[in-house]
This record gives structure tokens, C-alpha cells and sequence, in this order.
């Protein structure tokens, strides 16, 4: 993430924007957590996102990680107060074994505040994604689509990867691909935005 995005990212009406809009929508199509919710955030930057995640969706605890040092290091700051509620890891979202030794069906929930976009092989973070979450876990995400990367703007200001980004439409394809069910999903800003979330179904009698 280059300087204007991580301004950007951490400015309060990108925060308001996330606590006033993002995380009603989130709540309205997921639900609130179960009390004893073991979640785990991908990208978490400077820790905003587990703060909601811990305050406003109920989460027992959230392991987060992030490919950024200085951004975990932030994070552990602003998360200090919730102590061992919160683990840390750097690392990338495309192997979460290495990041925290994370086992299949690890967690109720996983949530992604805008970071698959900027991951080259994004394909492989929703795997991880599916293998990670338990059976009846969620998926949360709200992702900027291929159509906002290709506007000037964000070419100009932004460092973002530029081949085979995906589309609102792509992505929640990609979700399926690895048998996820969308339970709701909308686009904001012609496309540019897409929220979400899925579940991995439960698994019945007879399935491995
Ligand atoms: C746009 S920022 C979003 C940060 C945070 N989720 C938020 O909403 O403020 C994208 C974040 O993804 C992180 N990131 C990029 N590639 C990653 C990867 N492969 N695995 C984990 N984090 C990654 C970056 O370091 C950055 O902190």
C-alpha cells in the first residue's frame, strides 16, 4: 500500500464510512456473531476492522494478519487494550498455514475489509478462505472491483496489481468455485464496490 492509500484507508470518513454504512449492511445480510465466534481478519492494517469485528459483530476473539510489518505493529497498538482476545501475525493471506499455523475449518468467521484486490494471486486467498472457515462459518468482505482499478484516479494515486483483477461478478463466482454460498451481496459507486457476505454450508450425513 503506497503513502495516499494508507492516508486514505486510516482517514476518519473512510473509518466513519466503515462503522456508519459498511458494518450495518455487513450485520444486516450475516448477522451478529455467535458470543464464542473465533474470527480471523484478513489484511488487517492498522486494526480498525478487528476493533468492529470485536465490538460490533460480538467476536470472541480474532487472529489478523497482515503482509505489512509496520501495519501489525500499528495494529497492536490499537488493540493493546483487548489482550489475548487479539493474536497478531504477519504474514499473507494465501498461506495461512505459515502465518498461524492455521488448521482446516479453524473459524466461525473471516473477514476481509477491502485487501483481495490487492493480492496478485487473489484466487488463492479465497481458498484459504474456504479451507479456514468452519462448516456454517461466514465469510464478510467488501472488496473494489476491476472496474474502480481501472479508472484514472485510482491508476494515478494508487498501487495496486493490474492483471487479472476481478469483477463484482468474478468474485463472488470465485466464492462458489470453492463451495460458498452467497447469502447477499451489493455494488455501490457503478460497480467500483462490492459487499458481502457467504457462508460455507453445513456439511450432512454421508459428505467427507
Ligand atoms: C487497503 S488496505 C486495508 C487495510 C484494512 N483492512 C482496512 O480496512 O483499513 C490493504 C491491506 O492489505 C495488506 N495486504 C496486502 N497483501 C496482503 C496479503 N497477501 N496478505 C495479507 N495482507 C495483505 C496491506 O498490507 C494492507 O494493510
Amino acid at each position: 500500500m503506497n503513502r495516499a492509500e494508507t492516508w486514505l484507508v486510516n482517514s476518519p470518513p473512510r473509518r466513519w464510512l466503515q462503522r456508519v454504512y459498511e458494518v450495518p449492511v455487513l450485520l444486516r445480510m450475516g448477522g451478529r456473531l455467535l458470543p464464542c465466534t473465533r474470527v480471523l481478519e484478513i489484511g488487517c492494517g492498522s486494526g480498525y476492522g478487528s476493533q468492529l469485528i470485536l465490538e460490533r459483530f460480538g467476536a470472541a476473539t480474532v487472529d489478523a494478519v497482515d503482509l505489512d510489518p509496520v501495519m501489525i505493529g500499528r495494529a497492536a497498538r490499537r488493540l493493546a487494550r483487548y489482550g489475548d482476545r487479539v493474536r497478531l501475525a504477519q504474514g499473507s493471506a494465501t498461506d495461512l498455514r505459515t502465518a498461524l499455523d492455521v488448521d482446516d475449518d479453524s473459524y466461525g468467521a473471516v473477514f476481509d475489509f477491502g485487501i483481495v484486490h490487492h493480492i496478485p494471486d487473489w484466487r488463492e486467498a479465497i481458498t484459504e478462505v474456504g479451507r479456514v472457515l468452519t462448516p456454517g462459518g461466514r465469510f464478510y468482505f467488501e472488496e473494489v472491483t476491476s472496474h474502480a482499478l481501472a479508472r484514472s484516479t485510482y491508476r494515478r494515486l494508487f498501487d495496486h496489481p493490474t492483471d487479472d483483477r476481478f469483477s463484482a461478478e468474478q468474485f463472488l463466482d470465485e466464492l462458489v468455485h470453492h463451495g460458498l454460498v452467497v447469502l447477499g451481496s451489493l455494488t455501490r459507486v457503478q460497480g467500483d464496490y462490492l459487499l458481502g457476505v457467504a457462508a460455507k454450508p453445513v456439511r450432512t450425513g454421508g459428505e467427507r
